[in-house]
C-alpha cells in the first residue's frame, strides 16, 4: 500500500478545504481527482457532464486512480464525491493510501451548497432531497472502503485536523510496535 491520505465524502463536506490545510501542516502537496480531470480533458466536471455524460465522468475517474497508483505517493489525495461509489475504484483507493472519510449530514452539505452551480448533480429542483437521496445510496460505499470516518457536522477546520493527523500518528506508532 502507497503512503497517500485519501480524502473521500459528499460533494461540501470539506474535502478540499481540509486538504488544503492538511498540505500545509504536513507538507505534503495535494491532488484533486476533480482538477485532475478538468486539467486533462481542457473542460470543466460540468462541461464533462452536460457533453459527455455522467458515464465517461466515471470512467475517467477510474482512469484518474490508476494513472495516479503508477505515479503518485506520500500526497493528499481528494477524490469526488461519486468516486467510492466504483467498486473497482474503492479497491484502487485502498492500495492508494490511508482513506479518510469525511462525514456530513445533509442538512450540512445542503447549507454549504444551496448556491452553487458547479455540482450538475445538484442543479435539479430540490437539491435537499437529492443530497438525502444520494448520500443514503452511497453510504455503503463511502464507509465500507473507510479506515477512519470524520464526522464532521460538528467539528471545527481544526478539530478535523486533529483527528486525521492523530490517526496518521497512531498507525506510525502501531507500525513501529510491530
Ligand atoms: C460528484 C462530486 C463532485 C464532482 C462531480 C460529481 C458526485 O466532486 O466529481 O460533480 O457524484 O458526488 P466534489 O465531491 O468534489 O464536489
Amino acid at each position: 500500500m502507497k503512503d497517500n491520505i485519501i480524502l473521500t465524502g459528499f460533494m461540501g463536506s470539506g474535502k478540499t478545504s481540509v486538504g488544503i490545510r492538511l498540505s500545509y501542516s504536513l507538507r505534503r502537496t495535494m491532488i484533486d481527482t476533480d482538477k485532475w480531470i478538468e486539467k486533462k480533458q481542457g473542460m470543466t466536471v460540468s462541461e464533462i457532464f452536460a457533453e459527455e455524460g455522467e458515464e465517461a465522468f466515471r470512467n475517467m475517474e477510474t482512469k484518474c486512480l490508476r494513472e495516479l497508483l503508477k505515479t503518485t505517493d506520500h500526497q493528499i489525495i481528494s477524490v469526488g464525491g461519486g468516486l467510492p461509489v466504483r467498486e473497482e475504484n474503492r479497491q484502487l483507493l485502498s492500495r492508494l493510501g490511508r482513506v479518510f472519510y469525511l462525514k456530513a449530514s445533509p442538512e450540512t452539505i445542503y447549507e454549504r451548497l444551496k448556491t452553487d452551480t458547479t455540482r450538475p448533480l445538484l442543479q435539479v429542483a430540490d437539491p435537499l432531497a437529492q443530497i438525502k437521496r444520494l448520500s443514503e445510496a452511497r453510504e455503503e460505499a463511502y464507509a465500507s472502503c473507510a479506515d477512519v470516518v470524520v464526522d464532521v457536522s460538528e467539528r471545527s477546520f481544526d478539530e478535523i485536523l486533529e483527528v486525521i493527523i492523530g490517526s496518521l500518528q497512531d498507525d506510525r506508532k502501531e507500525r513501529v510496535q510491530g
